[in-house]
């Protein structure tokens, strides 16, 4: 079945107007006389016209569509910080598209591709893997970038992030506060500059406190449940002593967690552990994981505003680096040290 959809040639005839006149009437620009006006009405609801979306676009060089790119959205920090982007972009009467990159150079490069081909009118990036010139290639001139959550390498590209490293110090000096010294951290995916910042606010904190900080208590992670797991496994079995553990976000905390129980440590009465994100999931697991809140849904808003800010303003969304601060959320996955030889590795 073809589909026949009437023209704009088609309304012209019926209403006995030039296309120009019904463009200027159904675009507001331009003057069209009243009488005129309402034929070109008329002759669109019997035609039951809809304007092309796609010429429509080509005229008025814009979309009114914004691009999210995620890396990974198998994790449940993500969905709240879509929820920002897409409800803020509603407001402002934009269709947004969303694409899960798996932090995978050649996909990246692929959707940055597809978008500059779809006219989007500006894209928000939670970092990216390809480097600065490989992202301005796949980019092109003139899109708008925002990057959110993770940095982008690209210059004076604007970032909407938590405080990692103040999270991190902060998530760090809770479990020192309640007596702990001698702390391990999982951290996140070693490319990442934001696994760097929380190492550094976590020894920070140590070194603030006068606590020892030891090379061999950082262990390398991903931000997975089993890249947790995984870290503790490899800790223990190399005999390192430890009360507490902060790990580099929830889902690595959730595997941090399953591991030292399966090796017959009590949570947190023989150690102690703190995640970052605050994911829905952290109020209901055994017990309730301590953790650094992020602001995610507000992040996630405050990037399409800037973004789409440039957009209307016609210029790149420059050089600005908003930071929200995390908030510790105490709950049963931390407590004081186990007392000298009762459990724990003190
Ligand atoms: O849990 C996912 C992690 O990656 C979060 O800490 C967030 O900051 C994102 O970058």
């Amino acid at each position: 079945v073809s589909r026949t959809h009437a023209t704009i040639v088609d309304v012209a005839r019926a209403a006995r107007v030039s296309t120009a006149t019904v463009s200027r009437a159904l675009n507001g620009t331009g003057q069209v006389a009243p009488q005129t006006r309402r034929r070109v009405e008329a002759a669109v609801r019997e035609l039951g016209y809809e304007p092309n979306r796609i010429a429509r676009s080509l005229v008025m060089n814009t979309t009114h569509t914004i691009a999210l790119l995620l890396p990974d959205i198998s994790n449940p920090f993500f969905p709240d910080l879509v929820k920002g982007v897409q409800l803020l972009a509603e407001e402002r009467r934009y269709a947004l598209l969303l694409a899960n990159t798996g932090a995978d150079p050649g996909k990246e490069r692929e959707y940055l591709r597809t978008l500059r081909g779809k006219l989007v009118d500006g894209i928000i990036l939670v970092g990216l893997a390809l480097s600065g010139s490989d992202i301005a290639e796949a980019l092109g001139p003139g899109v708008p970038v925002v990057a959110l959550d993770r940095s982008i390498d690209v210059p004076d590209a604007s970032l909407v992030q938590v405080d990692h490293r103040g999270g991190a110090r902060r998530a760090t000096s809770h479990l020192l506060e309640l007596g702990h010294r001698l702390v391990a951290h999982v951290t996140g995916p070693r490319h990442l500059r934001l696994t760097a910042e929380r190492v550094a606010g976590y020894r920070e904190a140590l070194a603030d406190a006068g606590a020892p900080v030891e090379a061999g208590l950082v262990v390398p992670a991903d931000f997975t449940e089993d890249g947790g797991y995984a870290a503790i496994d490899g800790l223990l079995g190399r005999g390192a002593r430890f009360t507490a553990v902060f790990a580099a976000n929830d889902l690595s905390a959730i595997g941090t967690m399953a591991a030292l129980k399966r090796l017959g440590l009590r949570v947190p009465e023989d150690v102690s552990v703190v995640g970052f994100d605050d994911i829905h999931l952290s109020a209901y697991t055994s017990p309730p994981l301590t953790t650094m809140r992020q602001p995610t849904y507000e992040m996630g808003r405050r990037s399409a505003e800037l973004l789409i800010g440039a957009i209307e303003a016609g210029s790149a969304a420059a050089g600005e680096t908003i930071t929200f601060d995390a908030e510790l959320v105490v709950r049963g996955s931390t407590s004081p040290p186990p007392g000298a030889g009762a459990g724990g590795l003190s």
